[in-house]
């Protein structure tokens, strides 16, 4: 699909993908600053820098008529109980101005009229647009979400991706097409020459390791591969200050992709079934869920777990959903090795009051 045709073609499974992480990651996201009665800000604010128009062909929802779904199905559902304390606000930009019109028009439907939610749409450049918004994308007391979705190869440049880990309380998704891949293919991490990047299964995870070395060693990041019909591959970046802000993408990213939480394809080469992670017998587990339970039982009986806090950082750094901690933390309480009383962490506890793990038989 061209650039210039993108929209006026269905979305091909590939960017429906994509669209759904986008999706799914603004539903988790929505609840962490609406749900309390007496919620911590007044305003959030939701940008979506390469909206489109709002759909494709068929009428299939694009990016910013999803993240109006989501809120859309929160207001309804009348759940969060600080929806009426908080201040929504999206901002919707493309450099097209035809694409904004169009959906400057969707957005004044009634069914895109959602109370406590304020929609703007500019004909703004990415550049433009980050700098409109260089006071709010600044503020430490604005908790923020970022999606941006370009076709471009320059748009998240390492200087702009460097501006976007520094903005305070912002949680952000870019995606990088294949062309941008490009540019990694003589990454060092890359051990077989990369001929046809868009061929490589390591290509996304090369360039995720070029922005994690951009990133300060506090920050979080994630990554989700996903394989075109005709086999490029494109990939997304998550970047957020805070743990919940990648548990919520691992989460996301595992929902997609069961065997290992990074891909819409067999980015191992494993040939492993979904239904393996439910499997007793190592060899015919994900090698990805073994290597994590292997090294979590390792650090555990080492006494290098000291609490729930070192549980999430350790699951988190190797991209796993924290529910995977649970199946070695019941193991080592059966064999009375340690002694904690939960069966998984909660990424609540995080920063305020860690459970402690407790080791009770001394490192061999
Ligand atoms: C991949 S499409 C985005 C699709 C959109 N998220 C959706 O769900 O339909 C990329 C969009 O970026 C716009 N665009 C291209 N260059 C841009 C730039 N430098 N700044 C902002 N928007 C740009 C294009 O007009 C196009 O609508």
């Amino acid at each position: 699909m061209g650039k210039h045709s993108f929209h006026k073609e269905p979305y091909d499974a590939a960017t429906l993908t994509k669209l759904a992480i986008f999706e799914s990651y603004a539903e988790a996201w929505i609840p962490v600053f609406t749900s309390r009665p007496e919620p911590r800000f007044s305003e959030i604010h939701l940008f979506d820098f390469f909206s489109g128009p709002g759909n494709d062909s068929e009428g299939e929802l694009g990016s910013p008529l999803r993240l109006l779904r989501q809120l859309k199905t929160y207001h309804v559902s009348g759940r969060l109980h600080g929806w009426s304390k908080v201040a929504i606000h999206v901002h919707f930009s493309d450099a097209h101005q035809g694409k904004c019109d169009e959906l400057a028009a969707l957005l004044s439907l009634p069914q895109w009229q959602i109370p406590g939610v304020s929609c703007s749409v500019k004909c703004l450049r990415f550049a433009e647009a980050l700098a409109l918004h260089h006071q709010r994308l600044r503020d430490a007391d604005l908790p923020k979400l970022l999606i941006i979705d370009p076709f471009g190869v320059n748009d998240v440049t390492d200087e702009v991706f460097a501006r976007l880990v520094a903005f305070p309380r912002a949680d952000f998704i870019f995606f990088l097409p294949s062309a941008t891949l490009n540019r990694f293919r003589d990454h060092a991490s890359i051990k077989v020459k990369i001929e046809r990047p868009e061929d490589s299964y390591d290509v996304h995870r090369a360039a995720f390791d070029h922005f994690r070395a951009l990133a300060p060693r506090d920050y979080f990041l994630g990554r989700f591969s996903i394989k075109k019909p005709r086999g490029n591959i494109y990939g997304l970046i998550f970047g957020s200050g805070h743990p919940r802000g990648i548990q919520k993408f691992l989460d996301v990213a595992w929902g997609n992709d069961t065997i290992r939480g990074e891909a819409n394809f067999d980015i191992d080469r494993e040939d492993v079934s979904a239904d393996a992670p439910l499997l007793a017998l190592p060899e015919l587990r994900p090698r990805k869920i073994q290597g994590f339970e292997d090294d979590l039982e390792h650090a555990l009986r080492a006494g290098l777990v000291r609490d729930e806090s070192d549980l999430i950082r350790i699951a988190i750094e190797a991209g796993m959903a924290l529910k995977h901690c649970a199946p070695v933390l019941k193991k080592l309480k059966d064999e009375r090795v340690i002694a904690c009383d939960f069966r998984s962490p909660n990424i609540d506890n995080f920063y305020k009051s860690p459970r402690p793990v407790s080791l009770l038989s001394p490192p061999a």
